[in-house]
């Protein structure tokens, strides 16, 4: 069987790793990360995250990349090759569609948050976050969500830039995009994190994200946790899988795995080293939630010199950040559409578009007309936001993994990998054994059928 040609190519060697990083890095690691830290209680969870990360995201993101590399495609098509070159059943491109889906899904409440950054950005600058107490500020964000008008302008404004930019194609639109974006996104980080250092909250902030409770290691955290190495890695959703599609041959992807999740971890640390704090260092509740860093850091702005341009800084970051994850979630369907039904890019993600208006409109609508409308406690943005990382990445995590470590020929992906024999049977028995058996222990925990 000779070997799929590419359609796409990332222009240089750096192509896969900036775009793999902008997509890692996103609201997962600002927004989302510290907010969760602080609700599970601090060091217990990160541990229990890391831990997610290195037995269960890094082999789940080789093997993404593997299967993307070979089958030279969106998830869908990919898988499709795979199994023919194997002889399998075509049932498995499923799990391409779900992956698929996911990303898509994420997305549609993903704009709603990114709006929130972008809006904040100018908020900063003029002057409308000046003043008052938490209180204020949490009244200034809510007034910010009943007002239609700036709610889903904001958030429209995110999803026409990343539709814009897929619309032109990998590398005159993403790899482009990312090539200036990902330097200047880590300049602005590490300024800040040099800013909160002088905050005089560092030693709490430091102490929070690292000393570690046992009482705080709980099922419940560890499920958190795990959805987040999900979530974060952006695993499991067709994102990597496709940007994986479009690497060279010869590029070792252990080596480019390794780099993208280290970098988004790092990412991950040092936002909570420049968040945690500024929020202690201004005696603010670290537990706030998904209000976080809209609520408690621009009155912790204010309070500390020069606390305007780095609110600004800081904000630019995190819509920067969320912009080059948005456009990985909807490339997956973009690609597919191209590829498989020959419709233009342009046309492809005007489609996708439509969809995810409708769609994100209705999160949009969970913070003001359909606030009220939340079966099990949840409304729609947290429907979206739970069914995603808790199911559909988890779980098509565990079918990658089967997918490659047993249904799969193994001269397949040993070859597509190409690593050394000990790296290759430790990837085998990682997805064959360690991934699969966690990820269900995890499962069954959550649905209280095993107690830990
Ligand atoms: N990894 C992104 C973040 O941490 O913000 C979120 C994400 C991007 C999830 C792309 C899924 C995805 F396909
Ligand atoms: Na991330």
């Amino acid at each position: 069987m000779t070997r799929e040609k590419p359609k796409n190519l990332w222009l240089s060697r750096w192509g896969f790793i900036l775009a793999a990083t902008g997509s890692a890095v996103g609201l997962g690691n600002i927004w989302k990360f510290p907010y969760i830290t602080g609700q599970y209680g601090g060091g217990a969870f990160v541990l229990m995250y890391l831990a997610c990360i290195l037995a269960i995201g890094i082999p789940v993101m080789m093997t993404e990349i593997a299967i993307g590399r070979r089958g030279r495609g969106s998830p869908i098509d990919a898988i499709g090759r795979a199994v023919r070159e194997n002889g399998s059943s075509p049932l498995w491109k499923g799990v391409g569609g779900m992956a698929m889906t996911a990303g898509f899904l994420i997305l549609c409440f993903y704009v709603v948050v990114a709006g929130w950054a972008f809006a904040y950005t100018l908020k900063m600058l003029d002057g409308s976050l000046a003043g008052g107490s938490v209180d204020a500020l949490a009244q200034v964000f809510e007034a910010h969500n009943a007002n239609a008008l700036q709610l889903g302008g904001w958030s429209l404004l995110v999803a026409l830039l990343t539709l814009w930019i897929v619309a032109r194609g990998v590398q005159a639109g993403i790899e482009r995009a990312v090539r200036w974006m990902m330097p200047g996104l880590a300049i602005m980080l590490l300024i800040l994190v040099g800013y909160a250092f002088t905050s005089g909250g560092f030693d709490q902030g430091f102490a929070f994200l690292f000393s570690f409770d046992t009482s705080k290691l709980t099922g419940e955290a560890l499920l958190a946790a795990l959805g987040h190495a999900f979530f974060t890695l952006s695993l499991a959703s067709g994102a990597i899988l496709t940007y994986g599609s479009y690497i060279p041959d010869g590029q070792s992807i252990a080596r480019t795995t390794f780099m993208v999740a280290i970098a988004d971890t790092a990412v991950a640390l040092l936002a909570g080293l420049a968040i945690f704090p500024i929020i202690f260092a201004n005696g603010m509740d670290p537990t706030a939630g998904p209000g976080l860093i809209f609520m408690s850091l621009p009155l912790a702005f204010q309070q500390m010199p020069f606390g305007t341009l780095f609110g600004v800084l800081f904000f630019a970051m995190v819509s920067i950040a969320a912009l080059t994850s948005a456009i990985s979630m909807i490339e997956a369907t973009v690609a597919y559409l191209n590829e498989k039904h020959g419709i233009s890019r342009l046309k492809a993600a005007m489609g996708a578009g439509a969809v995810l208006l409708v769609i994100s409109l209705l999160a949009m609508l969970s913070f003001n007309l359909m606030a009220g409308w939340a079966p099990l406690g949840k409304n729609f943005f947290d429907w979206l936001d739970y069914l995603t990382s808790r199911w559909m990445m988890p779980l098509g995590g565990i079918f990658i993994v089967v997918f490659a470590g047993y249904a799969l020929r193994s001269d397949i992906m040993r070859d597509e990998l190409g690593l050394p024999p000990l790296g290759y049977a430790l990837w085998l028995f990682m997805v064959r054994y360690v991934c699969p058996v966690l990820i269900t222990m995890v499962f069954l925990h959550a649905l209280g059928w095993l107690g830990f």
